[in-house]
């Protein structure tokens, strides 16, 4: 089954399962959450190869946007898949799964009024674009985190390159196995040529208006 196919089946499989499931409203809701949080949730998607700076970066997010006061939830690949996600592996069938059960996640925080900053490789231009459709497009940040497969090749924090070369891991991203590069993201953070501190203020001037309730005066 190619790409399309997998998704086209698991949408004919969902409505199939949520056929005679009616949804419950309950009295406290999104904005009433958000009130009394006082802020504007937001998911902010890092995108690029495995030992780009995704979660890097999204630390040192997560780190200034919690020490300004900001109610905030990293969701990050390598841990994710230690428990939501430990029955899938890479094949494309599962990464669309990964992802999409991700976006599910990310939309249920969304909803607590939690700012979400979410680091999977997510490779699948659809799937991004599914997860943003999903949270609303208004609500969602794609960022870009730009690094050349020889630079995080060079690093190999976690030596899954050199294992991938040999032949160890298969499906492995940028070597066997493709990423589709964002064509219109947010941001765009270049890791091997910029410092993480610079980085993190384009992402805060980029981000906090956006989560700011003071610069959002409907809420
Ligand atoms: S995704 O493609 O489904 O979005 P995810 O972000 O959850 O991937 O997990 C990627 C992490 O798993 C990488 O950072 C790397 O540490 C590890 N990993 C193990 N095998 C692979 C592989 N075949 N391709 C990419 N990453 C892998």
């Amino acid at each position: 089954m190619d790409r399309r196919q997998e998704r086209k089946s698991r949408q004919d499989r969902t409505v199939k399962a949520t056929t005679n499931v009616v949804q419950q409203n309950f009295k406290i809701n999104r904005t009433k959450r958000q009130s009394l949080l006082k802020q504007k949730p937001l998911l902010v998607w890092f995108t690029g190869l495995s030992g780009s700076g995704k979660s890097t970066m999204a630390n040192l997010l997560e780190a200034e946007l919690h020490a300004s006061g900001y109610k905030t939830y990293l969701l990050d690949g390598d841990n994710i898949r230690h428990g939501l996600c430990n029955d899938l592996a890479f094949t494309e069938k599962d990464r669309i799964e990964n992802i999409r059960r991700i976006g599910e996640v990310s939309k249920l925080f969304l909803d607590s009024g939690v700012i979400v900053l979410s680091a999977f490789v997510s490779p699948f231009a659809q799937d991004r674009e599914q997860v943003a459709s999903l949270v609303g497009k208004q609500n969602f940040v794609e960022v870009f985190v730009d690094c050349p497969l020889e630079v995080c090749e060079e690093r190999d924090v976690k030596g899954l390159y050199k294992k991938a070369r040999e032949g160890k891991i298969k499906n492995f991203t940028g070597i066997d196995s493709p990423f589709e590069k964002p064509k219109n993201p947010n941001l765009v953070l270049k890791t091997a040529e910029i410092e993480p501190q610079i980085l993190l203020s384009n992402l805060l001037d980029y981000v906090e208006p956006k989560i700011s309730v003071k610069a959002n005066v409907e809420v």
